[in-house]
């Protein structure tokens, strides 16, 4: 009779233990939760993109995309320009040509991270305008050492078409003059 009225409140006990867990562990977890990939479309297997296209970099005249919005007291001293902080809301096209079709824009930040080469910490989003891409995005963060014949810049991830994008940007200068730098571009991207 004891051994019973023992194991009946025992087992009594260690339901309302774990009765009393669950509700306390539960509880405040309840805003996230594991789903299926399936439910966002995510079973597909993955597509790889090549996307080139030519970057429009106009730092002055009456077209002008990129200004300087900051840069410290010793900006203007240094070789590297070390300090300047650069927004650009600059066309890309699908041809070098200022005038050929433009198919997005780049939209962010350049700035001079490097007191010893010229290398641009460069925050941006490729805001794609036309095709199945119009509307979709990409973002890149990297460094862009733009003296180098090759620079690579990690796809950190997108939105729309690109949702869970990852892979990298190669960028080469195509020419350069007073005003307008032009650089090409090519992506390379997995995604859904
Ligand atoms: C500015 O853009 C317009 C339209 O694309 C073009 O006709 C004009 O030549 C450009 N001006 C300069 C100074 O590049
Ligand atoms: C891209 O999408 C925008 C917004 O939906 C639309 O206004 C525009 O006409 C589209 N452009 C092209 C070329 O499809
Ligand atoms: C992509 O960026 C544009 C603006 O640059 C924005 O209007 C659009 O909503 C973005 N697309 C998505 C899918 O977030």
């Amino acid at each position: 009779m004891a051994k019973l009225f023992f194991s009946n409140s025992f087992l009594l006990s260690l339901i309302s233990f774990l009765f009393i867990t669950t509700i306390t562990t539960a509880k405040p977890h309840s805003f996230i939760k594991t789903i299926s990939p399936t439910t966002l479309g995510l079973h597909k297997p993955q597509k790889l993109s090549h996307i080139r296209f030519y970057f429009h970099d106009i730092i002055g005249g009456k077209n002008q995309t990129a200004v300087r919005v900051a840069s410290s007291p010793t900006t203007e001293k240094s070789p590297t320009g070390f300090g300047s902080v650069v927004m650009m809301d600059d066309p890309l096209t699908a041809r070098p040509e200022s005038n050929s079709e433009v198919v997005g824009r780049a939209q962010g930040i350049y700035a001079s991270a490097s007191q010893s080469e010229v290398g641009f910490l460069m925050v941006l989003n490729f805001a794609f305008t036309q095709g199945k891409y119009n509307g979709s995005n990409l973002s890149i963060l990297g460094r862009n050492t733009i003296e180098s014949a090759v620079r690579e810049m990690p796809v950190v991830g997108g939105s729309g078409l690109f949702r869970f994008a990852r892979g990298y940007a190669q960028a080469s200068t195509h020419s350069i003059n007073a005003l307008e730098a032009i650089v090409e571009y090519n992506v390379y991207v997995f995604h859904y």
